[in-house]
């Protein structure tokens, strides 16, 4: 932690917190800030291994809730290790406070060795959409910012069979019994991503085919499942419920993108306007 009156001069005050070898050898990308009377530290470690469902991704981005004295500049932790996602590839994330007092956060939308197609284009990853995130019973929850509505194109509502994407992109929001199992398919020619909910263990269940096809998070909603899931040419984010859990993971699907499921759930999907309309 440094401290500075002017901004160009800077003072060392205090290490805020580090690693005590349980949580990987090095934290990369650390965010410190305040969020709903808590303070929140948010960072990529490298080094923390495997364990059931959880860390699965060579490196992570995950947070600690804490307190923060600002007299003795200590962090005291509350909460464990949480990793922020849930899919394959979200990575060095950055949040900022903007004009309105939300707090959003964007990530490197990749993962570290992945060798991903885009890289003989010359760029290695993409970012993600900027998320608001709020502090929810103690754990961060992830909100797509409202602008992102700005962008809605045309819907078509209650999908029963296959719908392909218009430039294979679009928001699909899905409306389904939280009490029932489902499945909603995305694919194309080459890939078949699968995304599942498992009512009697309360877990959701993303499936993007290859080598370490698959990640698995805990979420299981009161009454509804609600699902909404933006679909980009090489990208897939699921954000669950309210946003408390999320699955962020590319893909790279050739030719025209299908989607269509098991089943059971109301299906809706906007088609994703190319011109971002001006602020006002
Ligand atoms: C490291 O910190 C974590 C989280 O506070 C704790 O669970 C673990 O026991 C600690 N490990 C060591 C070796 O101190
Ligand atoms: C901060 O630490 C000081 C010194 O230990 C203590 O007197 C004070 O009560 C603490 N403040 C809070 C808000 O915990
Ligand atoms: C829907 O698409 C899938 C995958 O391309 C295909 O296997 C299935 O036969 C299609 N169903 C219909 C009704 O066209
Ligand atoms: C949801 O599914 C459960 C279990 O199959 C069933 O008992 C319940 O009636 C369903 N709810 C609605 C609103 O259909």
């Amino acid at each position: 932690l440094y401290s500075s009156k002017n901004k160009i001069l800077w003072e060392y005050i205090s290490v805020v917190a580090q690693s005590n070898g349980t949580f990987g050898y090095m934290w990369e990308c650390p965010d410190f800030l305040k969020l709903d009377g808590k303070y929140v530290l948010l960072f990529s470690p490298q080094g923390v291994a495997p364990s059931g469902d959880k860390y699965r991704n060579l490196y992570q981005a995950g947070y600690i809730i804490g307190d923060f004295n600002y007299s003795t500049h200590k962090f005291t932790p509350t909460s464990d290790l949480v990793e922020l996602d849930h899919g394959h590839d979200v990575y060095a994330t950055q949040t900022t406070l903007d004009n309105f007092g939300r707090r959003i956060v964007v990530a490197w939308f990749d993962m570290w060795e992945q060798n991903y197609p885009e890289g003989e284009d010359g760029f290695t990853g993409i970012m993600t959409i900027p998320r608001e995130l709020r502090l929810l019973n103690g754990n961060l929850v992830q909100i797509p910012i409202q602008e992102v509505y700005g962008i809605r194109g045309s819907k078509v509502a209650a999908i029963n069979g296959n719908y392909t994407l218009r430039d294979k992109a679009g928001e699909v929001n899905v409306l389904a019994n939280g009490s029932q199992d489902f499945v909603l398919y995305i694919g194309s020619n080459n890939v078949k991503v699968t995304i599942c909910y498992d009512a009697a263990n309360g877990k959701v269940i993303l499936d993007r085919g290859g080598t370490d096809s698959t990640r698995r998070a805990d979420w299981k909603p009161l009454r509804n499942l609600k699902w909404r899931i933006f679909v980009d040419a090489s990208s897939i984010e699921l954000f669950c419920g309210e946003g408390e859990v999320t699955f962020s993971s590319r893909f790279f699907p050739d030719g025209e993108v299908v989607i269509y499921q098991g089943g059971g759930a109301v299906l809706t999907v906007h088609e994703i306007l190319r011109t971002m309309p001006r602020p006002s």
